[in-house]
Protein backbone atom coordinates (compact mmCIF):
# COMPACT_ATOMS: atom_id res chain seq x y z
CA UNK A 1 0.00 0.00 0.00
CA UNK A 2 1.53 3.36 -0.94
CA UNK A 3 1.64 5.97 1.73
CA UNK A 4 2.84 9.94 1.66
CA UNK A 5 5.74 9.59 4.08
CA UNK A 6 8.32 11.15 1.84
CA UNK A 7 8.91 12.74 -1.38
CA UNK A 8 11.78 9.77 -1.66
CA UNK A 9 8.57 7.30 -2.09
CA UNK A 10 7.78 8.77 -5.09
CA UNK A 11 9.23 9.01 -9.06
CA UNK A 12 8.72 11.95 -10.63
CA UNK A 13 6.38 10.51 -12.85
CA UNK A 14 4.18 10.11 -9.90
CA UNK A 15 4.71 13.13 -7.93
CA UNK A 16 3.81 14.92 -11.59
CA UNK A 17 0.73 12.64 -11.68
CA UNK A 18 -0.43 14.26 -8.17
CA UNK A 19 0.43 17.77 -9.12
CA UNK A 20 -1.72 17.63 -12.22
CA UNK A 21 -4.42 16.28 -10.30
CA UNK A 22 -4.49 19.27 -8.02
CA UNK A 23 -4.39 21.43 -11.17
CA UNK A 24 -7.58 19.46 -12.36
CA UNK A 25 -9.40 19.85 -8.94
CA UNK A 26 -8.40 23.39 -8.39
CA UNK A 27 -9.74 24.42 -11.56
CA UNK A 28 -12.88 22.42 -11.07
CA UNK A 29 -13.58 24.00 -7.43
CA UNK A 30 -12.77 27.77 -9.13
CA UNK A 31 -15.79 26.56 -10.84
CA UNK A 32 -17.63 25.65 -7.61
CA UNK A 33 -17.85 22.12 -9.29
CA UNK A 34 -16.94 19.52 -6.33
CA UNK A 35 -16.42 16.19 -7.30
CA UNK A 36 -16.95 13.97 -5.00
CA UNK A 37 -13.87 11.80 -5.90
CA UNK A 38 -14.01 10.73 -2.35
CA UNK A 39 -17.48 10.38 -1.66
CA UNK A 40 -18.24 8.92 2.16
CA UNK A 41 -14.99 8.65 3.18
CA UNK A 42 -13.59 9.82 6.40
CA UNK A 43 -9.79 11.38 6.71
CA UNK A 44 -8.44 10.95 10.10
CA UNK A 45 -6.01 14.07 10.76
CA UNK A 46 -3.92 13.34 13.93
CA UNK A 47 -2.11 16.54 15.35
CA UNK A 48 0.96 16.08 17.86
CA UNK A 49 1.49 19.79 17.06
CA UNK A 50 -0.47 23.00 16.15
CA UNK A 51 -1.82 23.76 13.07
CA UNK A 52 -3.38 26.42 10.98
CA UNK A 53 -3.07 25.83 7.74
CA UNK A 54 -2.74 22.00 7.60
CA UNK A 55 -5.68 21.33 9.79
CA UNK A 56 -7.71 23.74 7.66
CA UNK A 57 -6.68 22.67 4.29
CA UNK A 58 -7.35 19.31 4.95
CA UNK A 59 -10.52 19.21 6.68
CA UNK A 60 -11.97 21.68 3.81
CA UNK A 61 -10.11 19.10 1.26
CA UNK A 62 -11.84 16.13 2.26
CA UNK A 63 -15.22 17.78 2.53
CA UNK A 64 -14.70 19.46 -1.41
CA UNK A 65 -13.83 15.61 -2.25
CA UNK A 66 -17.38 14.35 -0.80
CA UNK A 67 -15.96 13.24 2.48
CA UNK A 68 -15.34 14.50 6.15
CA UNK A 69 -12.45 15.04 7.78
CA UNK A 70 -11.86 14.25 12.02
CA UNK A 71 -9.96 16.56 13.62
CA UNK A 72 -7.87 14.39 16.57
CA UNK A 73 -5.61 16.68 18.80
CA UNK A 74 -3.08 14.06 20.34
CA UNK A 75 -4.09 15.37 23.50
CA UNK A 76 -7.68 14.85 23.27
CA UNK A 77 -7.21 10.82 22.54
CA UNK A 78 -5.90 7.92 24.89
CA UNK A 79 -2.22 8.62 22.33
CA UNK A 80 -1.63 11.72 24.62
CA UNK A 81 -2.75 9.80 27.47
CA UNK A 82 0.55 6.58 26.25
CA UNK A 83 -1.57 4.38 24.48
CA UNK A 84 1.18 2.93 21.81
CA UNK A 85 1.18 4.02 18.57
CA UNK A 86 0.90 0.90 16.30
CA UNK A 87 -2.59 0.43 18.76
CA UNK A 88 -3.91 3.89 17.75
CA UNK A 89 -3.00 2.96 14.07
CA UNK A 90 -4.72 -0.30 14.50
CA UNK A 91 -7.98 1.49 16.19
CA UNK A 92 -8.20 4.22 13.60
CA UNK A 93 -7.40 2.61 10.40
CA UNK A 94 -10.08 0.71 10.93
CA UNK A 95 -12.63 2.90 11.05
CA UNK A 96 -11.45 5.40 8.57
CA UNK A 97 -10.44 5.85 5.26
CA UNK A 98 -6.96 7.33 5.19
CA UNK A 99 -5.20 9.05 8.05
CA UNK A 100 -2.98 12.49 8.06
CA UNK A 101 -0.50 12.54 10.88
CA UNK A 102 1.18 15.71 12.25
CA UNK A 103 4.34 14.07 14.74
CA UNK A 104 7.66 14.87 16.02
CA UNK A 105 9.85 11.86 15.16
CA UNK A 106 9.45 10.39 11.60
CA UNK A 107 9.99 7.23 13.08
CA UNK A 108 6.36 7.81 14.72
CA UNK A 109 5.12 8.07 11.31
CA UNK A 110 6.42 5.13 9.83
CA UNK A 111 5.28 3.03 12.77
CA UNK A 112 1.56 4.46 12.01
CA UNK A 113 1.92 3.97 8.61
CA UNK A 114 3.31 0.33 9.12
CA UNK A 115 0.43 -1.12 11.28
CA UNK A 116 -2.23 0.75 9.25
CA UNK A 117 -5.31 -0.45 7.40
CA UNK A 118 -4.90 3.04 4.99
CA UNK A 119 -3.44 5.02 3.16
CA UNK A 120 -1.47 7.50 5.94
CA UNK A 121 0.14 11.39 5.01
CA UNK A 122 2.92 13.19 6.29
CA UNK A 123 1.43 16.25 7.99
CA UNK A 124 4.90 17.14 9.30
CA UNK A 125 7.49 15.87 11.41
CA UNK A 126 10.75 16.65 12.57
CA UNK A 127 12.16 15.61 9.56
CA UNK A 128 9.99 16.38 6.73
CA UNK A 129 6.84 18.43 5.20
CA UNK A 130 6.26 16.71 1.52
CA UNK A 131 2.61 18.38 1.21
CA UNK A 132 4.06 21.70 1.56
CA UNK A 133 6.77 21.08 -1.14
CA UNK A 134 4.03 20.08 -3.45
CA UNK A 135 2.27 22.94 -2.52
CA UNK A 136 5.22 24.78 -3.08
CA UNK A 137 5.81 23.25 -6.65
CA UNK A 138 2.48 24.11 -7.73
CA UNK A 139 2.55 27.51 -6.73
CA UNK A 140 5.99 27.84 -8.54
CA UNK A 141 3.74 26.37 -11.78
CA UNK A 142 1.09 28.89 -11.65
CA UNK A 143 3.68 32.19 -11.41
CA UNK A 144 5.66 30.43 -14.25
CA UNK A 145 8.90 29.27 -12.08
CA UNK A 146 8.65 25.39 -12.89
CA UNK A 147 10.70 25.17 -15.80
CA UNK A 148 14.17 24.20 -14.65
CA UNK A 149 14.36 27.04 -12.04
CA UNK A 150 17.48 28.02 -9.54
CA UNK A 151 15.95 27.75 -6.05
CA UNK A 152 17.60 29.58 -3.32
CA UNK A 153 16.98 28.06 0.96
CA UNK A 154 18.10 30.43 3.14
CA UNK A 155 18.00 29.32 6.75
CA UNK A 156 17.65 26.25 8.88
CA UNK A 157 18.63 22.97 7.45
CA UNK A 158 15.23 21.53 8.88
CA UNK A 159 12.53 19.29 7.85
CA UNK A 160 11.36 22.13 4.97
CA UNK A 161 14.70 22.40 3.92
CA UNK A 162 14.88 18.49 3.51
CA UNK A 163 11.88 18.38 2.10
CA UNK A 164 12.84 20.57 -0.85
CA UNK A 165 16.10 18.48 -1.37
CA UNK A 166 13.96 15.78 -1.90
CA UNK A 167 11.58 17.74 -4.56
CA UNK A 168 14.72 19.75 -6.27
CA UNK A 169 16.13 15.87 -6.37
CA UNK A 170 13.47 14.53 -7.79
CA UNK A 171 12.46 16.69 -10.09
CA UNK A 172 16.23 17.56 -11.29
CA UNK A 173 15.89 21.03 -10.56
CA UNK A 174 19.12 23.72 -9.06
CA UNK A 175 18.49 24.08 -5.28
CA UNK A 176 21.18 25.94 -3.01
CA UNK A 177 21.05 25.81 0.71
CA UNK A 178 22.44 28.65 3.09
CA UNK A 179 22.56 27.26 6.80
CA UNK A 180 24.83 28.60 9.34
CA UNK A 181 27.12 26.27 10.62
CA UNK A 182 26.25 24.19 13.18
CA UNK A 183 22.30 23.91 11.14
CA UNK A 184 23.12 21.74 8.36
CA UNK A 185 20.96 19.34 7.14
CA UNK A 186 20.83 15.66 7.95
CA UNK A 187 23.85 14.41 6.36
CA UNK A 188 21.94 11.23 5.97
CA UNK A 189 18.99 12.46 3.98
CA UNK A 190 21.57 14.64 1.89
CA UNK A 191 22.80 12.09 0.75
CA UNK A 192 20.24 10.26 -0.27
CA UNK A 193 18.99 13.40 -2.34
CA UNK A 194 22.74 12.99 -3.70
CA UNK A 195 21.81 9.88 -4.97
CA UNK A 196 18.13 11.07 -6.15
CA UNK A 197 20.23 14.19 -7.96
CA UNK A 198 22.43 11.40 -9.70
CA UNK A 199 19.75 10.08 -11.45
CA UNK A 200 17.46 13.38 -11.71
CA UNK A 201 20.31 15.65 -13.18
CA UNK A 202 19.67 18.05 -10.31
CA UNK A 203 22.14 20.16 -9.16
CA UNK A 204 22.48 20.50 -5.20
CA UNK A 205 24.68 23.19 -3.33
CA UNK A 206 25.40 23.54 0.13
CA UNK A 207 26.81 26.61 1.83
CA UNK A 208 27.13 29.14 5.03
CA UNK A 209 26.69 32.46 2.35
CA UNK A 210 23.11 33.29 1.54
CA UNK A 211 24.38 35.60 -0.21
CA UNK A 212 25.96 33.62 -2.50
CA UNK A 213 22.77 31.05 -2.57
CA UNK A 214 20.27 33.73 -3.90
CA UNK A 215 22.48 34.99 -6.65
CA UNK A 216 20.73 34.97 -9.60
CA UNK A 217 18.16 32.63 -8.79
CA UNK A 218 14.29 32.73 -9.73
CA UNK A 219 12.67 31.02 -6.41
CA UNK A 220 13.89 32.09 -2.78
CA UNK A 221 12.76 30.77 0.43
CA UNK A 222 12.94 30.49 3.92
CA UNK A 223 11.45 29.03 7.23
CA UNK A 224 11.44 30.01 10.76
CA UNK A 225 14.43 29.70 12.64
CA UNK A 226 12.55 27.80 15.34
CA UNK A 227 10.50 24.99 14.93
CA UNK A 228 8.05 23.36 16.68
CA UNK A 229 9.78 21.43 19.95
CA UNK A 230 12.69 23.73 19.70
CA UNK A 231 11.44 26.66 21.75
CA UNK A 232 13.85 26.02 24.71
CA UNK A 233 16.41 26.93 22.05
CA UNK A 234 15.07 30.03 20.68
CA UNK A 235 17.71 32.47 22.25
CA UNK A 236 20.89 30.82 20.97
CA UNK A 237 19.26 30.05 17.57
CA UNK A 238 18.63 33.77 17.29
CA UNK A 239 21.92 34.72 17.47
CA UNK A 240 22.64 31.79 15.84
CA UNK A 241 20.79 33.30 12.45
CA UNK A 242 22.04 36.41 12.59
CA UNK A 243 23.06 37.69 8.97
CA UNK A 244 20.06 35.45 7.11
CA UNK A 245 16.99 37.45 7.42
CA UNK A 246 15.66 37.46 3.64
CA UNK A 247 15.66 41.22 3.10
CA UNK A 248 15.37 43.59 -0.09
CA UNK A 249 18.76 43.74 0.00
CA UNK A 250 19.47 40.16 -0.19
CA UNK A 251 16.76 39.78 -2.96
CA UNK A 252 18.78 42.31 -5.11
CA UNK A 253 20.93 39.63 -5.38
CA UNK A 254 18.48 36.91 -7.47
CA UNK A 255 16.61 37.82 -10.26
CA UNK A 256 14.61 40.79 -10.73
CA UNK A 257 11.80 38.67 -11.26
CA UNK A 258 12.46 36.55 -8.70
CA UNK A 259 9.88 34.72 -6.55
CA UNK A 260 9.53 34.69 -2.83
CA UNK A 261 7.84 31.59 -0.81
CA UNK A 262 7.25 30.71 2.70
CA UNK A 263 5.03 27.86 4.44
CA UNK A 264 3.88 30.18 6.86
CA UNK A 265 4.14 31.07 9.90
CA UNK A 266 6.43 33.57 9.10
CA UNK A 267 7.98 35.59 11.94
CA UNK A 268 8.97 39.07 10.85
CA UNK A 269 12.20 40.94 11.19
CA UNK A 270 13.61 37.33 11.96
CA UNK A 271 13.88 34.52 8.95
CA UNK A 272 12.42 37.46 6.89
CA UNK A 273 11.70 41.29 6.63
CA UNK A 274 8.52 43.44 6.80
CA UNK A 275 8.77 44.82 3.56
CA UNK A 276 10.05 41.58 1.59
CA UNK A 277 7.44 39.47 3.05
CA UNK A 278 4.90 42.41 2.16
CA UNK A 279 6.01 42.68 -1.52
CA UNK A 280 5.63 39.16 -1.66
CA UNK A 281 1.94 38.64 0.18
CA UNK A 282 0.24 37.52 -3.38
CA UNK A 283 2.49 34.23 -3.90
CA UNK A 284 2.71 33.89 -0.05
CA UNK A 285 -1.02 33.14 0.52
CA UNK A 286 -1.63 31.86 -3.34
CA UNK A 287 0.92 29.52 -1.75
CA UNK A 288 -1.27 29.09 1.59
CA UNK A 289 -4.11 28.51 -0.47
CA UNK A 290 -2.70 25.71 -2.51
CA UNK A 291 -2.35 23.48 0.67
CA UNK A 292 -6.23 22.91 -0.03
CA UNK A 293 -6.16 22.01 -3.53
CA UNK A 294 -2.31 20.48 -3.82
CA UNK A 295 -3.52 17.81 -0.82
CA UNK A 296 -6.71 16.85 -2.98
CA UNK A 297 -4.26 16.05 -5.45
CA UNK A 298 -2.51 13.72 -2.89
CA UNK A 299 -5.79 12.10 -1.11
CA UNK A 300 -7.17 11.51 -4.41
CA UNK A 301 -4.06 9.95 -5.94
CA UNK A 302 -3.62 7.62 -2.71
CA UNK A 303 -7.42 7.02 -3.27
CA UNK A 304 -7.18 5.38 -6.82
CA UNK A 305 -3.77 3.63 -5.99
CA UNK A 306 -5.80 1.96 -3.23
CA UNK A 307 -8.40 1.05 -5.05
CA UNK A 308 -6.63 -0.83 -7.89
CA UNK A 309 -4.54 -2.35 -5.47
CA UNK A 310 -7.84 -3.78 -3.97
CA UNK A 311 -9.16 -4.12 -7.54
CA UNK A 312 -12.20 -1.81 -6.90
CA UNK A 313 -13.14 0.33 -9.87
CA UNK A 314 -13.80 3.64 -8.73
N1 LIG B 1 2.77 25.59 6.71
C1 LIG B 1 2.10 24.88 7.62
O1 LIG B 1 2.16 23.65 7.67
O2 LIG B 1 1.31 25.61 8.46
P1 LIG B 1 0.57 25.12 9.78
O3 LIG B 1 1.62 24.80 10.80
O4 LIG B 1 -0.31 26.25 10.19
O5 LIG B 1 -0.23 23.87 9.45
N1 LIG C 1 9.86 24.17 10.30
C1 LIG C 1 8.55 24.57 10.82
C2 LIG C 1 7.52 24.47 9.76
C3 LIG C 1 6.15 24.93 10.17
C4 LIG C 1 5.12 24.75 9.12
C5 LIG C 1 8.22 23.70 12.02
O1 LIG C 1 8.46 22.49 11.97
O2 LIG C 1 7.71 24.23 13.01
Amino acid sequence: MRHFLTLADFSKEELLEMIDLAVKIKAQTKQRQFVPYMEHQTLGMIFEKSSTRTRVSFETGIYQLGGIGLFLSANDIQLGRGEPMKDTARVISRMVDMVMIRTFEQSKLEEFAAYSKVPVINGLTDSYHPVQLMTDYLTMMEFGKADNPVCAYVGDGNNMAHSWLMLASKLGFELRIATPKGYECDPEIVSQAQAFAKESGATLIFGNDPVEAVKGCDVVTTDTWVSMGQEDEKEIRLKAFDGYMVDEAMMAHAKPDAIFLHCLPAYRGYEVSEETFEKHADVIFTEAENRLHAQKGIMVWLDQHRSEELGIRN
